[in-house]
């Protein structure tokens, strides 16, 4: 065995003693309320981020087809040499139109989006404020940025980034990066509080919305909506990976001339791939179905509502929060996990979260509501619920 094998599976012996080796799930059909799992059968599916069910929608998929008839598997090629393609620029002009920005530009993830627009907005002079519980990949951007400095203020204390804005040189570009919706915990940034200490300030926000958007506000216009904030927001990033459709995909909305930076500088953008054309085909079709169908977004906002009462009801106390994830606190990593177990067991698939993804002895399982569940799935969810309940 190399040194390097050896290593590496100690590494995995670490992971596996700690528990948090993680097995994957085969699925065997599309994504859905429903989903048949390899060696599980039919499952409930409360995990995923197909908050509108347009996964598997027949013109979400036929859209996608089309696309790939007309324009081929994919663009071999970045964006700026021979890699823009129709419906690229059709995606972003609707982006833009979403979000209440002049601009947008694409990515292949939202991830990508990230670490394009923060390093490129960061020049020498910059202070960096990001929230401790940002996404991975708005930290792994921020680490990828050179900002004069940064700074981590614990989560949603506004006090603190107050004191860390006053404090930064008055000649610093200033960003204050925050998720929309917090992934782990389903509560929402305080934006009408941020957006006015940017003001105040003189810094510039940008916004992850890969959570709100298609789940908050009357439109599914996302976290700027929810809080009438559309247009006073700098920069938005989302992902096209979760309600928009649920391919993959990433946006960056702001200025055309933030756009036209990102387009000439990030690299992301340089030196990768474009969307592929299909997958583009498939994400626009998902935003005109959200906008044409505002069903689907009080849907969502219904079962939400619903399955919190539910769980409630059945003895179990989840974080409070306004957005479609639902947190049930569980406390140690081992009995999350088991409590994810129990349940797929029951037929029900629920994710469990532990450390080092959340903070010792803060392990959860993390349910995620869609438009697509009916009410049978969700009272066949919460009888499995009441089944495995911990004592
Ligand atoms: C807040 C946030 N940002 C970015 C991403 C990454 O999105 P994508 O899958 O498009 O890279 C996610 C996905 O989990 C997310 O939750």
């Amino acid at each position: 065995m190399s040194a390097l094998t050896e290593q590496v599976g100690a590494e995995l012996t670490a992971l596996r003693d700690a528990r948090t080796y993680k097995r994957f799930n085969t699925l065997e059909s599309p994504q859905g309320p429903v989903v048949r799992m390899a060696g599980r059968g039919e499952v409930i599916v409360l995990s995923s981020n197909n908050y509108l069910g347009l996964a598997d929608h027949p013109e979400v998929v036929r859209a996608g087809i089309e696309g790939l008839e007309r324009y081929g598997a994919g663009t071999a090629s970045v964006r700026f040499i021979c890699g823009t393609f129709e419906p690229h620029l059709e995606l972003e002009r609707k982006v833009a139109d979403l979000s209440g920005t002049e601009a947008a530009l694409t990515y292949v993830s939202c991830w990508n989006a990230n670490e394009a627009v923060i390093p490129t907005l960061t020049d020498s002079t910059t202070v960096i404020f990001t929230d401790e519980l940002n996404h991975a990949s708005v930290i792994d951007a921020v680490r990828l940025s050179r900002p004069a400095e940064k700074v981590i203020y614990p989560h949603s204390d506004l006090s603190r980034l107050r004191e860390g804005l006053a404090g930064a040189p008055s000649a610093a570009r200033k960003l204050v990066v925050t998720d929309g919706v917090f992934s782990m915990e389903g509560d929402l940034a305080r934006l009408p509080e941020i957006v006015e200490l940017a003001r105040e300030f003189n810094a510039v926000v940008i916004v992850d919305d890969s959570h709100g958007v298609g789940v908050l506000g009357e439109t599914g216009r996302g976290v700027v909506e929810h809080f009438g904030l559309l247009g006073e927001v700098d920069v938005l990033t989302g992902t096209l990976g979760k309600a928009l459709g649920g391919a993959a995909g990433g946006y960056v909305a702001s200025s055309a001339e933030v756009c036209d930076l990102l387009q000439q500088r990030s690299r992301p953008q340089l030196f990768s791939n474009a969307l592929p054309p299909t997958v583009a085909c498939s994400a626009l079709r998902a935003i005109e179905l959200m906008l044409e169908q505002p069903a689907l977004v009080a849907r969502l906002r219904e079962n939400t509502k619903t399955f919190r009462a539910m769980l409630l009801e059945a003895g179990y106390r989840p974080l409070e929060g306004e957005s479609a994830i639902i947190p049930i606190i569980i406390g140690e990593t081992a009995d999350a996990i088991a409590l994810s177990e129990r349940l797929l067991e029951e037929g029900v698939f629920v994710t469990g979260f532990g450390f080092p993804v959340v903070p010792e002895g803060t392990a959860r399982i993390r349910v995620q509501m869609s438009a697509a569940l009916e009410p049978e799935h969700l009272e066949r969810a919460i009888e499995a619920f009441r089944r495995v309940r911990p004592s």
